[in-house]
């Protein structure tokens, strides 16, 4: 007798049998992948899967993810080599997340736990805000970019602060808080103000944000007179806060800034009265490169990711040779790989951020570029990241 004139219940039973193991087998390479975070089944499957959902739902979708810390944990131990110290915090590595990510600071020790050195949540408006209408995130898939047009949608500063706020001593990293301003307030300077004093006992250090392209008027808070303004007062309130702790005060610009803007803004932080304690270089572009291939590239807001990244490097590389290299940066923009992380650290920055690379190659790209960067700076004979920054300036 043949297979095929076998009684028809046992053909049934091994085709069930078949497909249940076949099944079974598919579902724990993919568990198991996604658990050991295997770099190139994030990139290539779980990553372009999740874009399914749309890219606001998978956003979404990835903070709750990361909130109950259904992610990967790098197996190895940041290397000595990336240890870093900036405004007399300790950096196990130079790699944080960028603000936009984690808005309301739902998921900061599931983000610490996928291997950045620091996290940075926000932007936060005073009150409670919506946000622009849906769709505001757009994934240009051709581009390795993104643009986004939320326009601050955030829980207020009363909500993120109680989630916060057992948050008294960080244990397993740094946490920077991201201000920014609501859309209808006509006192910025009060909105920044109230989130210095609200989370300055909180955030190991705050952003100021001028430069995000969707709230109207924020760029213009750049420009030499206004910046010098606001800096003023909000240094001023920083330095009056009580107890002990005076976090670092950080400003975050754009990449689409002319010289003598980016002139100004180097001497109006210079000034005693401004003196703020680190820039962050950039946030998103509103211009649009000739190179852009994806459907969506005119859609209206900033653009983030691969198209911006020599963009931020050369911002990087202006504001360390206009402050002296005195003011340490933060740079971030088109991050994805150990070499784009090295070049913005010898262009000036201290320590990097991404965002982009996060939605594109998932939580892998983290242990990546700090493997990555470990072996550049081995390379190129360097014991500590800290003897690179601002490598290029010096080799000239
Ligand atoms: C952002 N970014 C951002 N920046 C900021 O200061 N406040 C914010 O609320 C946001 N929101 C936000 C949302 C989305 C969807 C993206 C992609 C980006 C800018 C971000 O922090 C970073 O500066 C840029 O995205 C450049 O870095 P990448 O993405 O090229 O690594």
């Amino acid at each position: 007798m043949n297979g095929l004139s076998q009684a028809p219940g046992t053909f049934w039973k091994q085709l069930g049998q078949a497909v249940f193991v076949c099944t079974g087998g598919t579902l724990t390479f993919f568990g198991i992948s996604l658990y050991k975070g295997n770099e190139k089944f994030y990139r290539e499957m779980a990553m372009p899967a999740l874009q399914w959902l749309g890219a606001e739902r998978a956003h979404n979708l990835a903070v709750l993810a990361a909130k109950y810390k259904m992610v990967p944990i790098p197996t190895l131990a940041d290397s000595p080599s990336l240890k870093t110290r900036v405004w007399g915090l300790e950096f196990s590595n130079p790699v944080g997340l960028a603000a936009g990510f984690d808005k309301n600071g739902e998921a900061v020790d599931g983000l610490l736990k996928v291997g950045f050195g620091f996290v940075e949540i926000g932007s936060i408006t005073p009150a409670p805000q919506p946000g622009n209408p849906k769709p505001r995130v757009f994934r240009l898939k051709k581009d390795k970019a993104v643009i986004n047009r939320y326009g601050f949608n955030s829980d207020g500063h009363e909500s993120v602060y109680q989630r916060l706020h057992p948050r008294e001593t960080p244990s397993s990293g740094v946490l920077g808080v991201n201000l920014g301003k609501n859309k209808t307030s006509t006192d910025p300077g009060k909105d920044y103000v109230a989130g210095v004093k609200k989370f300055g006992h909180v955030a190991d250090y705050l952003v100021i944000n001028v430069s995000s392209p969707n709230t109207p008027g924020l760029r213009s808070l750049q420009g030499r007179q206004q910046l010098e303004d606001l800096l003023e007062k909000v240094v001023a309130v920083r330095d009056q806060l009580g107890g002990s702790h005076k976090p670092p005060l950080l400003v975050k610009i754009a990449p689409d800034l002319t010289d003598q803007d980016k002139q100004d803004i180097a001497a109006v932080v210079s000034l005693k009265k401004c003196h703020v304690d680190g820039l962050i270089v950039t946030n998103t572009t509103v211009s649009r490169p000739q190179s852009l291939m994806s459907d969506c590239k005119d859609e209206i807001g900033g653009l983030s990711g691969e198209p911006l990244k020599n963009l931020s490097t050369a911002t990087v590389r202006d504001m360390y040779r206009l402050t002296q290299g005195k003011i340490p940066i933060i740079g971030v923009g088109g991050i994805s790989s150990g070499v784009d992380a090295y070049e913005k650290i010898r262009a000036g920055a201290s320590l990097l951020q991404l965002y982009t690379a996060l939605v594109y190659q998932g939580p892998p790209v983290v242990s990546r570029i700090k493997r990555e960067l470990q072996e550049l700076l081995q390379s190129e004979g360097y014991s500590n990241i800290s003897q690179a920054v601002g490598a290029d300036h010096r080799d000239k």
